[in-house]
């Protein structure tokens, strides 16, 4: 078991080229053992592309590359490519492509770990890793019958990753957890019913946090291989029939707790919580502002020692967890954990680049409102009247904040 201050967590990345932008530091602050990042900026400031280039360069790092140094590997790439081509090019090609992938990977951007020795990513059965992108593929197939655990398995170590493998393979995962307690209890083996029954509370409980329903259940169909979440309200909804909301969210459960499982089932301990790195392009895909609020918090609760990094245009995402470093690609401005405190409003000025803190409507009324006093300036009654007139034909629209603003206005 790999413990957090053995695990190589990011703490910077030096972006060469993420099309919009080029060479910049990503400074993670340094939160012990280590700072989640959020990656905020406007359209097509390179956020994804960053995301992207995380991924395709910490799998380049599973497999096959152990002799090489994460810093300093570029040009050592490059040498041994040439070294490669030109000893026996035939012979050597594939693994010269190999390299040259690899070097395109790097080339992109280079990252650094809290620990500068990567034999921790060679075993995959040790942590977690996952990168979902922002489209969230949350079809999950039925099941026809139970399968071997291998293929969950074998698509754990895999080099690519494959979250859309275990989104759709979900229910056939929890039917072969169910069809094991069945042999368990036949067999009476009392620690393996335990350990079932602890995973399906824990599912219970997290899907109750999402729909806010704590008497939530996930009901078995034994004869049908199907799972129903029976909500307080009696409604009985299957995987397929969930609100867009719910399922993006579940998605991403989805995935990280088919891996969990396998992770604790491979280290033979159902408590562990393994370290990793999990890359979340736009979390807050289909959810309400309130669900927006507490995908991070839910996420790290149940995964303390991954390493989250989102890339969002939310500001309730950006303010919902501690220990995180928000790092807006547009302006390059780094925040820490200051943004939890800040209101929606504050942020949206401060950080999401807008004027005001008010809507396109009120910013109208707030521009007629300044042309009445600038037209009027010599006739204060026939200012007064055009302002009400003014107020009379909006008032639907005027906030409590914004009315105070307005007559601040009126004693400048
Ligand atoms: N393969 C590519 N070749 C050339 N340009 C690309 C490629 N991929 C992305 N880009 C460009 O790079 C820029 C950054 O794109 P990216 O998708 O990373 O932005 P983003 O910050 O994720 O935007 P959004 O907030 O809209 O998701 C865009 O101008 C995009 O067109
Ligand atoms: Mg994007």
């Amino acid at each position: 078991m790999i413990t957090p201050a053995e695990f190589p967590y990011i703490t910077s990345i030096h972006v060469n080229d993420c099309y919009t932008y080029q060479n910049f530091d990503i400074d993670l602050v340094k939160h012990q053992p280590f700072s989640h990042l959020i990656l905020t900026g406007k359209n097509g400031s390179g956020k994804s592309t960053i995301l992207k280039n995380l991924d395709l360069h910490i799998t380049s790092l599973f497999h096959n590359n152990e002799n090489i140094e994460l810093n300093d590997s570029i040009n050592k790439l490059k040498k041994e490519i040439k070294r490669l081509e030109n000893s026996n090019p035939t012979s050597n090609q594939s693994q010269a492509n190999d390299l040259k992938n690899i070097l395109k990977t790097f080339g992109r951007l280079l990252i650094t770990f809290s620990i500068q020795d990567n034999v921790y990513f060679n075993n995959r059965k040790r942590f977690i890793y996952s990168y979902l992108s922002p489209i969230r593929n949350s079809k999950v197939n039925n099941v026809l019958s139970p399968t071997k655990q291998d293929e969950f398995e074998r698509q754990l170590t895999q080099n690519k990753t494959s979250s859309e493998y275990f989104i759709k393979n979900f229910k056939q995962f929890l039917v072969n957890r169910k069809v094991n307690q069945a042999f368990a209890q036949l067999r009476n083996n009392k620690e393996e019913i335990e350990k079932t029954n602890t995973f399906f509370e824990g599912i219970e409980s997290i899907f109750g946090e999402i729909f806010e329903d704590k008497n939530l259940k996930l009901i078995f169909v034994e004869d049908s291989y199907e799972f129903f979440i029976q909500l307080n309200d009696g409604r009985q909804l299957t995987f397929d029939i969930l609100p867009d909301g719910f399922s993006a969210f579940l998605s991403i459960l989805m995935d990280l707790f088919t891996r969990l499982d396998l992770i604790r089932k491979s280290v033979g301990n159902f408590t562990y919580d393994p370290c990793g790195i999990v890359l979340i392009d736009e979390p807050e895909t289909h959810l309400h502002l309130s669900l927006q609020y507490q995908v991070l918090p839910i996420l790290t609760k149940l995964f303390p020692n991954v390493q989250f990094i989102v890339a969002t245009h939310s500001p309730a995402v950006i303010s919902s967890i501690k220990n995180v470093t928000v790092f807006d690609l547009t302006s390059k401005e780094v925040m820490s954990d200051e943004a939890v405190g800040k209101s929606f409003s504050e942020l949206m000025v401060s950080h999401f680049g807008l004027d005001n803190e008010f809507s396109n409507v009120a910013d109208g009324i707030f521009d007629k409102f300044n042309a009445i006093i600038k037209e009027y300036r010599g006739n204060i009654p026939q200012r007064n009247a055009k302002l009400k007139e003014l107020l009379n034909e909006n008032e639907k629209y005027i906030s409590p904040t914004m009315r105070f603003e307005l007559e601040a206005k009126l004693s400048e």
